[in-house]
Formats: structure tokens, C-alpha cells, sequence
């Protein structure tokens, strides 16, 4: 991240401070704790850092020269949402696809006979720096708005060494540009692409062998992800891909048991994954491996809700000890949507979580999905001056106010963006 801008705020009269502070969560009643404050509570950033959060009684004397002065008028604060898992770089859309798969057509058939990701990478292709760049920008305004303050944001839609590679610049120029902060991922392991039709393997060699080393070369990911299925990259693929990947130095996650039980948590867990996204169709031997490792268990409601499947068992993950995230999955094809209050709403109503653990779920806890819980996800001091403040005096109404963007200001490296 170069030349961002930061700011210094005092940010006073604050009703409910939600801070987070004591690290992710594991577990129902860890996840169900936010660290509250309850008012008057102020925070203090500087140049962009928190130098304080706690009771106003307790706080610094304000400090002038180039101080914001705000006043939350007792509203409740929390820490900058954290989106970390999304496909913001794609071309072109797939709006009929959409209107098959309501019809009752299968997203694996849709994908099986060349729709699909396949439709979006051939649009991928013909886009050009400046057309990706600005199309994933209104999507990152739409977050913004929504208090998401860091994202991650994957490749994926070029599948060929040049394609890979503008994508991969066009995140690393929204996160330089763009108040979210994005961590980069490169996923040219999303399907393979008609170059290696029926040669997965071939594939896969094909990125250790070049993309990999040339990624690393350029700086331009932090993690690897694979769409570990059925019939895409099974287990043997998705071990060589992610144990080359650390080899290099690279952070790993997978899409794993999405669509078909193939025992990918499992797996996520025995490679170190920092996160095993999706788990719909996780078995309890999975649920049991995510819970004793480090492996954080991302569930993406908003693409179920769109597949009209069936939502990952997050209740059972937190009461088994998972440390839960989570995420929109924001893409063209099976989630087009990166709603915050969508995303509330169907993990609090139909994925049986509570606001607090939801709330976890969208900060710290994701944080630790991209490797940036010390920096990110929690209103502590020393950490990213990120915080929305809300319409309404208590986070509750988060889950209350079904559906409903709550957020009045979102506050990012201490720079304030008000709605
Ligand atoms: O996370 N499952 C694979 N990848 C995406 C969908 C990509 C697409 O349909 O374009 C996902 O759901
Ligand atoms: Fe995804």
C-alpha cells in the first residue's frame, strides 16, 4: 500500500464502542465477545493509527493542531468491516446465466458446457486495464459505503499468463488508489481454461512451473487459492499447487466443499490454510479438523443464497470451536453481490449465528483469514484506524435492521467517508 491517505481524528460522544481487542475467535463464547465500551467513549487515531479507545473519562486531552473534531452523538462504533473473500476483478457479466439457474438449470451444468467461469474469463480477456479497474472501482465505492475497509480480491478470470497478471495489477492499483485496502490473492487456479481442457494436471504444472515464480517476482500476491471440487482440482492437484506455493513464500486458501463433499476442509487444514471458504457440503470430520487447527472456516451466505443450496453449518462450525468468518464472495457468476446487510441478515436468520459472532465473523475474525489480525479488525492501539460509525446507538440494531445499510459514516486510516 503506498501514499494513502491518513488522518487524525478525535472521534468523542460515542454511545457503544465495539473494539474487538483480544485477538480472533474461536468458539461460541469467544466469538460472542466484542469487547465492548460502553459510553461516553471516544477514539483517538493518529496519522492514521488508533492511540486510543476507552472511556472518555479516561481519554487524552484532545489535541489541536490538525485534529478532526466528531462528534458520534452516542452512536455505536465498531471497527471497518473486513470483506475477505471476493472476485472484484472480472469482465463483463453473466445476467442470463442468472435467470437459467433460477429456472432451475445447475451452476456446475451451466459451468460444464462453457458458460460460466469460462464466459467471464473470455471477457476477462478482452477487457483492458482501465475497463477492469473501473468497474471493480464501483464496486469498491458500493463497499465503502457499506464500511468494508479492507478486502481481499482475487485473479482468477484470465487463466493465461498475461490476463493473470492485469488483474493482478489492476488490485495492486485500486489498493494504492482506493481508500479499501485490498490483499491480493492469485487464484489462476479457478477452472482450467480452454487451452488445457481435460489436462487439469497439465494445468497446474503450467502455473508451478511459470506463474508462481513470475507472481513472486512481481510482488503481486500475498496467497494462493484453488477451487478445490469435484471434476476441477481434486486433492492430488491442489497438494502440489499449495505446498509449491508455500515453498515460494505464499499464503495458501482454498475453495473447499462447496459443491460436492471431497473432504477439502480436511485438507485445508493439513496444508495450514489460512482459510477454508464455502465448507456448504462440510462433513463433521472436516468440521472437527478446522477446529483444531489454524484454519479459519469462511462461510459465503450470500453465494448459497444465490445458488438456492443449502447455508454451511456455522452453527455447528462455532459450537464445535471453528474460528468462523464471513464473506460475500462478491463475482459475476454465482454471487453478485457484496452486501453487508444481505450478508447480516442471512448469517444471523438462517446461518443461526448471533450478532456478535457475526459481528467477529466480519472483523477480526476475517482478518485472521488474510493474515492482517495485527493490523486489521479491531479498534486497538497501534491498528489501522478503520471504524464505521452507525445510525443507531447499539450494534444489535445490525441484525434488527434487516437489510438496511446502518452505516452513517465509515472511517478509513482515520479519514472520514460520510453517507
Ligand atoms: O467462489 N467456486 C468458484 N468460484 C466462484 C464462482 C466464480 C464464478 O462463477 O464466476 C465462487 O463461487
Ligand atoms: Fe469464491
Amino acid at each position: 500500500m503506498l501514499n494513502k491517505e491518513k488522518g487524525s481524528l478525535y472521534l468523542y460522544n460515542i454511545g457503544q464502542l465495539v473494539t474487538m481487542a483480544g485477538g480472533p475467535r474461536k468458539g461460541a463464547s469467544a466469538m460472542g465477545d466484542l469487547a465492548i465500551i460502553e459510553g461516553p467513549a471516544v477514539l483517538v487515531i493518529e496519522d492514521g493509527i488508533v492511540t486510543f479507545a476507552g472511556k472518555q473519562s479516561d481519554g487524552p486531552c484532545p489535541k489541536e493542531q490538525g485534529m478532526e473534531f466528531v462528534d458520534a452523538q452516542g452512536q455505536c462504533v465498531l471497527p471497518g468491516f473486513i470483506d475477505s473473500h471476493t472476485h472484484l476483478v472480472f469482465g463483463g457479466y453473466r445476467e442470463d446465466e442468472f435467470q437459467w439457474r433460477l429456472a432451475g438449470e445447475s451452476y456446475m451444468s451451466i459451468m460444464e458446457r462453457g458458460g460460466g467461469i469460462a464466459s467471464t474469463t473470455k471477457a476477462t480477456r478482452a477487457a483492458s486495464f482501465e475497463e477492469l479497474s473501473e468497474h471493480a472501482k464501483k464496486h469498491l465505492d458500493a463497499m465503502l459505503r457499506m464500511g468494508v475497509t479492507t478486502a481481499e480480491a482475487k485473479s482468477g478470470y484470465g487463466m493465461d499468463r498475461d490476463t493473470e497478471i492485469r488483474q493482478l495489477e489492476v488490485i495492486r492499483h485500486l489498493d494504492e488508489t482506493h481508500p479499501i485496502s485490498l490483499y491480493p490473492t492469485y487464484m489462476g487456479a479457478h477452472d482450467t481454461p480452454v487451452e488445457y481442457k481435460g489436462r487439469p494436471h497439465d494445468y497446474i504444472d503450467f502455473i508451478i512451473r511459470e506463474m508462481l515464480p513470475l507472481v513472486k517476482e512481481k510482488d503481486l500476491a500475498e496467497c494462493v487459492d484453488i477451487f478445490t471440487e469435484k471434476n476441477v482440482f481434486e486433492h492430488e492437484d491442489t497438494r502440489r499447487l499449495l505446498n509449491a506455493a508455500k515453498e515460494l513464500g505464499f499464503k495458501v486458501k482454498m475453495h473447499a466443499d462447496e459443491i460436492v463433499p471431497i473432504g477439502g476442509a480436511e485438507l485445508a487444514a493439513e496444508l495450514g490454510c489460512l482459510s477454508a471458504d464455502h465448507l456448504l457440503k462440510i462433513s463433521d470430520e472436516g468440521i472437527k479438523a478446522l477446529a483444531t487447527s489454524e484454519t479459519v472456516a469462511t462461510c459465503l451466505p450470500l453465494t448459497a443464497f444465490s445458488l438456492m443450496d443449502d447455508y454451511a453449518p456455522a452453527r455447528k462450525m462455532i459450537d464445535a470451536g471453528c474460528c468462523v468468518a464471513v464473506a460475500s464472495d462478491l463475482n459475476p457468476g454465482s454471487c453478485f453481490s457484496a452486501s453487508i446487510p444481505l450478508l447480516i441478515a442471512l448469517s444471523t436468520i438462517y446461518m443461526k449465528m448471533t450478532v456478535e459472532e457475526t459481528i467477529a465473523a466480519l472483523t477480526i475474525n476475517a482478518a485472521k483469514a488474510i493474515n492482517r489480525q495485527d493490523k486489521v479488525g479491531s479498534l486497538e492501539v497501534g491498528k489501522a484506524g478503520d471504524a464505521v460509525i452507525l445510525r443507531y446507538p447499539s450494534y444489535k440494531f445490525l441484525s434488527y435492521h434487516f437489510g438496511m445499510n446502518l452505516v452513517d459514516t465509515t472511517i478509513k486510516s482515520g479519514k472520514l467517508y460520510k453517507y
